[in-house]
């Protein structure tokens, strides 16, 4: 149940979030504001307008990856980009986010004709003033188009080459049926020499075969959702023995596919899967603090659990692990203040 204290943990515990992607969550108020400075027509103009759009439009990946593109359409230049990382920012402080890994899809601008370095500069612009003016540290994950050809992923991993001290991990996402990961080895290889951290999305539209493949022909660390592992339980003993990170996003799961009730978070830590949980997209799923709560009232998780994913969020990140010693100080905190 979610009593008064669980909804105080979740809200003021210092937390992690590694799976979140730039462009699909541009905030409201940043799309808005943004589509009317550049003069792009959306079909909605209001805030509750646009969650209404979503709503009724966003049922599947496929028409999610439709509505991702029509609403990151409103950024044009290297300012509209520095607001929607700023704005992003100013959110994730509002939930005591600390460290938060956020997926840069810049293919979905780059089919719009955006120029790498405008989108690249006003994002890492973005980036320092959020450190500066919210004390919250972000990273970047490039993310991969994986539905687009093979040569073209390579190209964008090899073009990451001069953003090297701002981009710390690479990715791979969008439609995943028809889309194998092993599509894009050499991209990944070519990732792995860059010195780039590894995840990709696997498992989440797709089979076990396609997680299988992302940690033992890519050479993934992490695992971006991984529900499907739960169908193979060799699997699920090599991420638990692998100490691999699923970073799960099970309000995510449950707006884009027909998930069962009992969601694989439960079982998958239950057998020792090491997860975290995010929101991916927030404007479409619901931010992280909704995230956790939906863990409380749909799966019955309890304090520790929760203390425990926002833990991993940290131990298992990219680079957030210097925040681990604050953390359990905070927690020893909590814990010594009485129960209700
Ligand atoms: N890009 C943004 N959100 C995504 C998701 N849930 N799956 C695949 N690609 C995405
Ligand atoms: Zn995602």
């Amino acid at each position: 149940m979610l009593t008064e204290r669980m909804e105080r943990l979740i809200r003021e515990m210092p937390k992690g979030e590694n799976h979140i992607h730039i462009e699909g969550s541009i905030p409201t108020r940043t799309a808005l504001r943004l589509a009317k400075r550049n003069k792009i027509v959306l079909p909605f103009d209001t805030e509750t307008g646009m969650l209404d759009y979503i709503h009724t439009h966003c049922g599947n990946l496929d028409m999610f990856m439709v509505c991702d593109r029509l609403i990151n359409s409103v950024c044009l230049h290297e300012e509209d980009y520095y607001d929607v990382v700023y704005d992003l920012g100013e959110d994730a402080k509002r939930q005591n986010i600390i460290y938060q890994e956020l997926h840069l899809d810049y293919p979905l601008n780059e089919e719009r004709g955006i120029p790498m370095d405008v989108v690249m500069r006003g994002y890492e612009a973005g980036r320092k003033a959020v450190l500066k003016d919210f004390g919250v540290e972000l990273v970047f994950i490039a993310g991969i188009d994986r539905s687009q050809p093979p040569e073209k992923c390579t190209a964008f991993v090899k073009n990451l080459e001069p953003y090297l001290d701002m981009v710390d991990g690479i990715g791979m996402d969008c439609e995943e049926i028809s889309y194998p990961c092993i599509l894009h080895k050499e991209a990944y290889e070519i990732a792995g020499k860059m010195g780039l951290f590894k995840t990709a999305h696997a498992g989440e539209e797709g089979d076990c075969r396609n997680i299988w493949d992302a940690l033992n022909v890519l050479g993934c660390q992490r695992i971006d959702h991984g529900v499907r592992a739960i169908d193979d339980p060799a699997l699920v003993r090599e991420l638990a023995d692998r100490k691999i990170l699923l970073a799960m996003c099970t309000r995510s799961n449950r707006r884009l596919f027909p998930t069962p009730a009992d969601h694989a978070i439960k079982p998958l830590m239950a057998q020792g899967v090491i997860c975290s949980v995010s929101s991916d997209d927030p404007p479409y799923v619901g931010d992280l603090l909704w995230e956790y709560q939906g863990l409380v009232e749909d799966l019955g998780f309890d304090e520790d659990t929760l203390i425990t994913l926002a833990r991993n969020s940290l131990e298992y990140s990219i680079k957030g692990q210097h925040h681990l010693p604050a953390f359990d100080e905070w927690v020893r905190n909590w814990k010594s203040q009485s129960t209700d």
